[in-house]
C-alpha cells in the first residue's frame, strides 16, 4: 500500500476558503497525516478535463501514486461531469478505492433512489420516477387526483425545481381517476417557497425541461404535511452517524422548504438524541445498499427524513433524499475538526480493508 489518498476538488466556486480549498478538505488531509498517510488535493476544471494531455497526466499520476480518491467536486461546479466520472471509473477499474465510485454517486445520490426504495419501509409505495414526457403526462394527473404531491427534478440541491403541487379546489381529491388539463393547481417551489397558480396541462409542459437531457428525470412523491415539523438530516461517515440536523421550514403559507435560503431554521443534535430514527435507519443499511446497486456506502453522505403517521397513528419516518456527491461538514464549526479526524480514521480503515 502507498498510504496516499487524492482529494479531487473543483477549481474556484463559492465553497472555497482562503487556502483555495474547501474549508473541510485540509482538516481531512491533516487527519490522514496523523496516521502516517499522505493526503493530496488535486483541483480539476472543465478546461483540465477537456485537455486530453493534462487529464491523462493527472489520471496516470493518481493511478500510480494513490490507493484511493475522495471526490469533493460539486456536480454543479463543473460542466464536464461525464469526463470527470470517466476518469474516476478508470481509477476504480485500476484497483483504486473510489470514495465513492461514480456509479455509487449516481445510485445513491440521484432522486430516483427513492423509487428504487419504494418497496421498502423507507419510502411510500406510490412514489414514481418519470424518464420520458409521455409517461409523466399520463401518470401525474392520476397521482395528483388522489392527493397533494411533490415533484422533484434530479439536478441541483437547493430546492430549485422541487415543486409542491396541490389542487386549488381541495375538495376534489379522490373524486376523479385522472384530472383534466385545465384543472387549476397551486405550485410552490422549494427554492424560496413562492407559490404560483397554474393549470395542470401548462405546468406539465413547463416541467418537460426537467426530463430532457443527461440524467433528466422527475420523481413524483406524496406530499408529507409533517414537513412543517422539520426535515431531519443524518450526516453519515460510511456506516457511522455523526450528527443530526433538524431543519424547520419557515412558518406560514405554503412554506415546505428546508433550505437555509428559504428561511428554514437549523439545529444540530448528537445522534443519541435521535436513537429511534438512527437505530431503525442503520438496520436498513444493508437493504439500501442492495437496492441502490450494491455499491459500497459513500464515505461522507446524508439521508434526509420527514415524519409521517402510520395506519395505527404512530410516527414513522419517510426518506426524502440521499446526498453523496459533495457533502461538506463545515457547519457547525465546532464539529468540523472532530469530524475530519473521524473521516481520516474511516479512510485508513476502508482502504486498508479493501487493499488487504
Ligand atoms: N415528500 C415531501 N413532502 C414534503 N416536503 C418535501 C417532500 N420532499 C421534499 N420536501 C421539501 O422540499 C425540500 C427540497 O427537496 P429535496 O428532495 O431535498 O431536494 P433538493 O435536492 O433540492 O434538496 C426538502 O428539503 C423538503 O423541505
Ligand atoms: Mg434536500
Amino acid at each position: 500500500m502507498k498510504k496516499r489518498i487524492v482529494f479531487f476538488e473543483a477549481v474556484g466556486g463559492t465553497d472555497k476558503g482562503e487556502d483555495g480549498h474547501r474549508r473541510d478538505t485540509m482538516p481531512m488531509v491533516n487527519a490522514l497525516s496523523t496516521h502516517g498517510w499522505t493526503g493530496e488535493v488535486i483541483q480539476l476544471s472543465d478546461e483540465i478535463l477537456r485537455d486530453e494531455n493534462e487529464s491523462k497526466k493527472i489520471y496516470e499520476f493518481v493511478r500510480d501514486n494513490a490507493d484511493g480518491y475522495v471526490s469533493r467536486v460539486n456536480p454543479g461546479n463543473i460542466k464536464e461531469e461525464k469526463l470527470y466520472f470517466e476518469m474516476l471509473r478508470k481509477l476504480c477499474d485500476d484497483g483504486l478505492v473510489g470514495m465513492p465510485h461514480p456509479d455509487a454517486m449516481i445510485g445513491y445520490g440521484a432522486k430516483d433512489a427513492l423509487t428504487k426504495l419504494a418497496d421498502t419501509e423507507l419510502v411510500p409505495d406510490d412514489t414514481y420516477a418519470y424518464y420520458d414526457i409521455a409517461t409523466f403526462k399520463s401518470t401525474f394527473p392520476k397521482s395528483l387526483a388522489k392527493g397533494e404531491r411533490v415533484l422533484k427534478q434530479n439536478r441541483g440541491s437547493t430546492g430549485e425545481g422541487i415543486w409542491r403541487v396541490r389542487l386549488e379546489n381541495a375538495g376534489d381529491y379522490g373524486k376523479f381517476d385522472s384530472l383534466a388539463l385545465d384543472t387549476k393547481i397551486i405550485c410552490t417551489e422549494a427554492k424560496d417557497n413562492h407559490s404560483e397558480e397554474r393549470k395542470l396541462g401548462e405546468f406539465m409542459d413547463f416541467c418537460e425541461q426537467y426530463i430532457v437531457g443527461d440524467n433528466g428525470m422527475l420523481v413524483d412523491m406524496t406530499f408529507l404535511p409533517r414537513i412543517k415539523e422539520g426535515e431531519i438530516r443524518i450526516l453519515m461517515l460510511y456506516k457511522t452517524p455523526v450528527y443530526v440536523v433538524h431543519k424547520k421550514p419557515a412558518e406560514g403559507g405554503d412554506a415546505f422548504s428546508a433550505t437555509l435560503f428559504s428561511g428554514a431554521k437549523y439545529r444540530y443534535d448528537e445522534p443519541k438524541e435521535w436513537e429511534n430514527l438512527i437505530g431503525w435507519f442503520l438496520e436498513r443499511l444493508p437493504e439500501i445498499r442492495t437496492k441502490l446497486g450494491n455499491y459500497d456506502l459513500p464515505l461522507i453522505w446524508t439521508a434526509d427524513f420527514i415524519l409521517d403517521t402510520d395506519e395505527n397513528g404512530k410516527d414513522k419516518y419517510v426518506l426524502g433524499e440521499i446526498n453523496c456527491s459533495c457533502v461538506g461538514f463545515t457547519s457547525p464549526a465546532e464539529f468540523m475538526a472532530k469530524i475530519a479526524v473521524m473521516v481520516g480514521e474511516n479512510i485508513v480503515n476502508i482502504v486498508s480493508e479493501k487493499k488487504a
